[in-house]
């Protein structure tokens, strides 16, 4: 059977991961989160206290980084593959409203996207691949087989990303969630090095009143059809 590249694209906290890893699950695909990639630099640009040479010597702040090790291990109780920095887990520390504050910024830096997408790209895509961000569509692999669009209402996303990080049991105020979602979706969207935008082959899901499986279910389809073509 056919193993595709399956590229999630879409705006801040719609769900893109939650469903890039059970399409991964379903299919026994390798899935990466490209966002947590920039989380990572992001924290560790903030735990070095190099966030000055990222506007100042961004040449310097890439050597550094190489000096970094940046990579997802395959985690066997969840299924899922974790980010780790240095050789420390790092999932839940990049989740946080700190980093979520800062890492559009170090997403725009071209030097640092060079350096990202090279990663993504090495990705042995024959086993099947999920990676859901920014550009992954029209970047990291515009000729995926399928590439999803991710939408929903700002007020829907901040609730379900407030409630989320509530169970999570951190101490979030919604406001500053749904101030984050807009400043990152407008920062993401308008930046000059591989901006957000729906590619013209991109199937648009606007899930504001979507469950997730609804979603799983339609994706399925598009999926089923691929394979067997
Ligand atoms: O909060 P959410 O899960 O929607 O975001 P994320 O996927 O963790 O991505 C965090 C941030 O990283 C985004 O707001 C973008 O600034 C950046 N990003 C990017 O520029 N390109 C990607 N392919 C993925 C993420």
């Amino acid at each position: 059977m056919k193993k595709l590249t399956i590229a999630i694209d879409g705006h801040a906290s719609t769900g893109k991961s939650s469903i890039a890893k059970k399409i991964a699950i379903k299919y026994g695909y390798i899935y990466i989160n490209s966002g947590s990639m920039y989380r990572a630099v992001t924290l560790f640009a903030i735990e070095n206290k190099l966030l000055g040479e990222l506007n100042d010597n961004i040449d310097l702040f890439i050597e550094k980084l190489h000096a970094a090790f940046i990579n997802f291990r395959f985690n066997e109780n969840n299924l899922i593959s974790e980010i780790f920095l240095n050789g420390r887990n790092v999932e839940k520390e990049i989740s946080s409203l700190e980093i979520s504050n800062y890492v559009s910024k170090v997403a725009a830096i071209p030097e640092i996207r060079k350096e990202m997408v090279k990663l993504q790209r090495n990705i042995d895509r024959k086993k099947g691949v999920v990676m859901d961000g920014r550009d992954i569509g029209s970047v990291v692999f515009p000729d995926a087989d399928i590439k999803l669009f991710l939408t929903a209402s700002d007020t829907v996303r901040a609730n379900r990303r407030f409630e989320e990080m509530i169970n999570n049991g951190l101490s979030v105020s919604y406001d500053d969630i749904l101030n984050n979602i807009r400043i990152r979706d407008s920062l993401d969207s308008s930046r000059t090095d591989s901006p957000l935008i729906i590619e013209n082959d991109a199937v648009v899901i606007d899930n504001s009143n979507m469950s997730i499986n609804e979603q799983i279910k339609q994706i399925i389809l598009l999926i089923d059809k691929k394979i067997v073509n």
